[in-house]
């Protein structure tokens, strides 16, 4: 099964832009850097790039999940960074609710990025990392034309489970990977922001040898790329990952439910 998010790559218009926010003001350390290419370790098990072309950005959304007590740590830092923080339909900038609690930032190429954390998941489990203490990569938006064909393609070919069925918004969830899955008309919260596709390249981790070799015979137009089997659909492009350092049974010590 897919674990997590192992990497995942978004579309800038400047690698400079990008470094003046997610390192200077997010403080993620760089792990890789060429002229049109950087890459962050946000988590313990996770890491963020971008890749920079010269075609027009859409913004995509994704999700870092924080520990439920350490929350208002994280948003602080956060307000303190001069990012954009965008409020909430209701006019504040946390929601805190029924066991959740998020904020959404927008970074130099206008991506909508969150901090989500829910009072179920256990907090001992992954270590949180840099002063915004993400433990994983939570969501990353798909928009797409038809949810109900994204999202069974999404299971019968990652394994990956919903917790309902739903037409025009589906959460479709793998370990820590939450696949957004919306309709391409449905704008994203808070803002109302158009749900154009990203350029992105999405990486996800398993543990199990064996899924990546199934997956390969089961997607495709796969290809194998120094040890990562590569695939796409629609716009998307996806990469999966042999990552025996974190343990299949984490998403269950975590108290997520897939
Ligand atoms: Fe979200």
């Amino acid at each position: 099964m897919i674990t997590h998010y192992s990497d995942v790559q978004l579309h800038t218009l400047s690698i400079q832009g990008v470094k003046q926010i997610y390192k200077e003001r997010l403080h993620f350390p760089i792990i890789y850097e060429s002229s049109t290419f950087i890459r962050f370790q946000i988590s313990s098990y996770a890491t963020l790039s971008f890749k920079e072309a010269y075609t027009p950005v859409s913004p995509a959304h994704v999700a870092f999940q924080v520990p439920y007590s350490l929350f208002y740590e994280s948003a602080s830092f956060l307000s303190q960074s001069h990012l954009l923080l965008l409020q909430q339909e209701n006019g504040e900038y946390i929601d805190d609710e029924n066991g959740r609690r998020n904020l959404y930032f927008r970074d130099g190429d206008g991506h909508l990025l969150e901090i989500i954390a829910h009072e179920r998941v256990d907090e001992t489990v992954l270590k949180p990392l840099g002063d915004l203490r993400i433990m994983y990569i939570r969501e990353v938006g798909f928009p797409v034309a038809s949810v109900p064909v994204f999202r069974e393609w999404l299971k019968n070919k990652l394994s990956m489970k919903t917790e309902r069925d739903q037409d025009v918004f589906n959460f479709v969830i793998s370990g820590t990977a939450h696949a957004v899955v919306v309709s391409k008309t449905r704008p994203w919260i808070p803002i109302a922001l158009k749900a154009l596709p990203p350029r992105v390249v999405v990486t996800f981790g398993t543990p199990d040898l064996s899924f990546i070799k199934e997956l390969g015979k089961k997607v495709e137009n796969a290809k194998w790329d120094s040890h990562l089997l590569c695939f796409s659909k629609e716009e998307y492009a996806f990469q999966v990952q042999f990552t025996p350092d974190l343990h299949k049974d984490v998403p269950a010590q975590l108290n997520l439910p897939f």
